[in-house]
């Protein structure tokens, strides 16, 4: 019997996750009996079946005793989600540093004093960030890369990467930190995020929309979709973490694909006409940050752990139809 708690579970990939864990019923080979759901705002899901009790949980992650209060039953696994994103970290410093550094300490040390307590220790999944890694950076990034962010929010990914890594050490909670590549097809609206277009040059077309491209064709990423990065998480609450050999932060493997290629894989699934909908509008400013950004990794360590991507960018289409088709 396994309790699970999502920490950020109204957002897109919490409440994915949540879904799929309500939909296999199952994690580490042994039932899930009970989901705790944390934000701070209200989650909305399917209604669970009665073998899993569902607590949906409304508060703010940045106050300490929030901590306290979200450990004190014991979770078997915590997936911490919640963080504000990157352009929202870089223009409000302190609200960046509150929410994505402070409110994860005080989680990290609400474990360690219930482990001190009566020897509790949960395995803790950290959603990371590529945002650790900044420019100049070599094409393909390795596993052995050292950690060097640019902005505010990869800076706070990056402590907490260290914290989760000495916490563990330590004894105090089995975690693992897993990088997530970017999240494409984002569904629902745009975000103000400078990424925003990677998704949105093919969820606008998909619904017949128009897409506005501020990049160049030859601009490359790493990409996951949700339905990927759900697994991603699903495994690292699962893997036997004395694979980890101590090293608990891992980039998770994606698909390496240039603008033009997300495009043609657009084509191939759409056609013409959707691919007709997307208008190339250069933005200096978007295109000065995202060729800073890394381009692709050899993320041997978490394939050799079982962590597996997308097969291709054309499948990161395909899965996204096929939970949003149009009508
Ligand atoms: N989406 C991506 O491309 C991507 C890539 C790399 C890493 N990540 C990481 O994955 C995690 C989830 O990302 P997402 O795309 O689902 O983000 P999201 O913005 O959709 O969800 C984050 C959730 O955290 C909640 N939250 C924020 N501050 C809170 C607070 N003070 N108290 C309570 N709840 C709070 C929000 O309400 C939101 O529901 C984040 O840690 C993010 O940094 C995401």
């Amino acid at each position: 019997m396994v309790h699970c708690l999502i920490i950020g579970a109204a957002g897109m990939l919490g409440s994915t996750l949540a879904r799929q864990l309500l939909a296999q019923r199952r994690i580490s080979g042994k039932e899930l009996s009970r989901l705790t759901l944390f934000d701070q705002v209200s989650v909305r899901l399917p209604k669970a079946g009665a073998a899993v009790r569902v607590d949906r949980e409304t508060g703010n992650f940045e106050a300490p005793q929030t901590a306290s209060g979200l450990v004190a039953s014991r979770p078997d696994v915590i997936f911490c989600l919640a963080a504000v994103v990157s352009g929202e970290a870089e223009r409000d410093f302190d609200k960046g540093y509150r929410v994505n550094l402070d409110a994860t300490r005080h989680l990290f040390e609400a474990i360690r004093k219930a482990h001190e307590e009566d020897g509790y220790c949960p395995r803790v999944v950290f959603t990371s960030s590529l945002a650790v890694f900044g420019s100049p950076l070599p094409d393909i990034i390795d596993d052995d890369y050292a950690l060097t962010p640019r902005s505010s929010y990869g800076t706070q990914k990056a402590i907490c990467e260290l914290l989760l890594a000495d916490y563990s050490r330590k004894g105090f909670f089995d975690g693992i930190g897993i990088r997530l590549p970017t999240i494409c097809i984002r569904p629902g609206a745009p975000n103000a995020a400078a990424s925003s277009f990677f998704s949105a040059i093919l969820r606008e077309p998909l619904a017949g929309l128009p897409a506005t491209l501020p990049v160049g064709l030859s601009v490359r990423h790493w990409f996951a979709s949700p339905r990927a990065a759900v697994g991603f998480m699903i495994h690292a609450a699962e893997v036997n973490s004395a694979a980890l050999e101590e090293r608990r932060n891992l980039t998770m493997p994606g698909v390496s694909a240039t603008v033009a290629e997300e495009i043609e894989a657009l084509r191939r699934v759409a056609g013409e006409d959707a691919v007709k909908l997307i208008r190339h509008e250069p933005d200096p400013a978007i295109e000065a940050i995202i060729t800073t950004w890394p381009k692709a990794f050899d993320a041997q360590r978490a394939l050799q752990l079982g962590f597996r991507p997308d097969a291709s960018f054309r499948k990161i289409v395909e899965a996204y139809l096929e939970e949003h088709a149009p009508g």
